[in-house]
């Protein structure tokens, strides 16, 4: 026998240097969840080791990510009040913009990344502006631009878009870039499928829409191409960076989207990927860091660049243990 492919996998200094995949915890962001309280902290019952954090908490929580090497946050606001049009969202005292002040002030070294959306602040959990049961996508486009530009004044480094209105990346740039941020990038949630992997994200958020569901303006999953053609609209409208989601039933539209497009691309494995790690270990029917190790190398072997998780801080650790990267 001339080929042995088992001498390559002899010892595990071995296979540490042949390894195909790498990952670094630079490639890692962490979500995090913020109320209107200085001091609270309450576990999101369908995330376990996952909390609602106030804002001292949340200060806190920063510092111990630092501490881990993680040090890129995706921040979501849970405002006290909701309104039709979710003006909470771009609003300069908002729940969001305090805790980026607050971020900004102590831990200036944490790059602050917003999510920008509509959900968690309209009154009936819809990603925009509602014209009868549907959402008006110019009319959101206006919304989104002025809640970025809040972030941003509020000291955000990045805006992410994750609404799925067409025309976002472009409406965004426009109003950032005429306010004086032309240098602050953009990762668009550009391949945004609408998926049941979010359901523990609207339980923790309480974002799940009244009436309806979200198909008329995230994608269907059946559709490969379709991602490639958002990616590429994205591109064109200035996108920084791409963001294809959910990431772990998904490898085939991240490896797509990345031999497509020459973007940095994230991959945000979603609140449902982390619930279902989470309580079959608890179950005792898995082994969470395996899993969770496993998981996160496959987003990073289709082709990510970048990686959301709420595993942060657990992958920040596998990877100082040299058990994956
Ligand atoms: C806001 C938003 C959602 C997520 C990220 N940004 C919810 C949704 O689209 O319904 C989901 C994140 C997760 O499930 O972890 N639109």
């Amino acid at each position: 026998m001339i080929q042995r492919p088992r001498r390559l996998r002899t010892n595990s200094v071995l296979r540490g240097m042949v390894r195909e995949t790498r990952m670094s915890k630079a490639s890692l962001i962490y979500p995090a969840f913020v109320v209107e309280r200085e001091d609270f902290q309450e576990e999101i019952p369908s995330m376990p080791g996952q909390y609602r954090y106030g804002l001292n908490q949340l200060l806190a929580k920063m510092e111990s990510l630092l501490s881990q090497g993680v040090d890129k946050v995706m921040l979501f606001g849970i405002p006290d009040k909701k309104d039709e049009q979710g003006s909470g969202a771009y609003a300069g005292d908002g729940v969001v913009q305090k805790a980026m002040r607050a971020i900004k002030a102590r831990f200036p070294e944490l790059y602050l990344i917003g999510d920008v959306c509509m959900c968690e602040y309209t009154s009936h959990g819809h990603c925009g502006i509602l014209d009868g049961g549907y959402v008006n996508n110019d009319k959101t486009l206006e919304s989104l631009a002025k809640t970025a530009l809040s972030q941003v004044e509020a000291g955000a480094d990045m805006v992410a878009p994750s609404d799925m209105m067409d025309g976002r990346v472009a409406a965004i740039r426009a109003l950032l870039d005429a306010n004086g941020h032309g240098t602050t990038p953009i990762m668009s949630y550009a391949v945004k499928y609408a998926s049941g992997f979010y359901g523990p994200f609207r339980d923790a958020a309480g974002s799940a829409p009244a009436f309806g569901d979200r198909k008329s303006y995230q994608m269907d999953y059946h559709n490969l191409r379709e991602g490639i053609k958002e990616a590429l609209l994205d591109v064109a409208e200035g996108a920084d960076l791409l963001m294809v989601k959910p990431a772990m039933a998904y490898g085939d539209v991240i490896a797509a989207v990345k031999a497509a497009t020459n973007l940095p691309l994230a991959a945000y494995s979603v609140s449902g990927e982390y619930s279902m790690v989470k309580t079959c270990a608890k179950l005792g029917y898995i082994d969470e860091t395996a899993l969770l190790c496993e998981i996160a190398t496959a987003a990073f072997r289709a082709g990510a660049d970048i990686y959301l998780t709420y595993f942060a801080p657990e992958l920040a650790q596998a990877m100082d243990e040299g058990r994956i990267g």
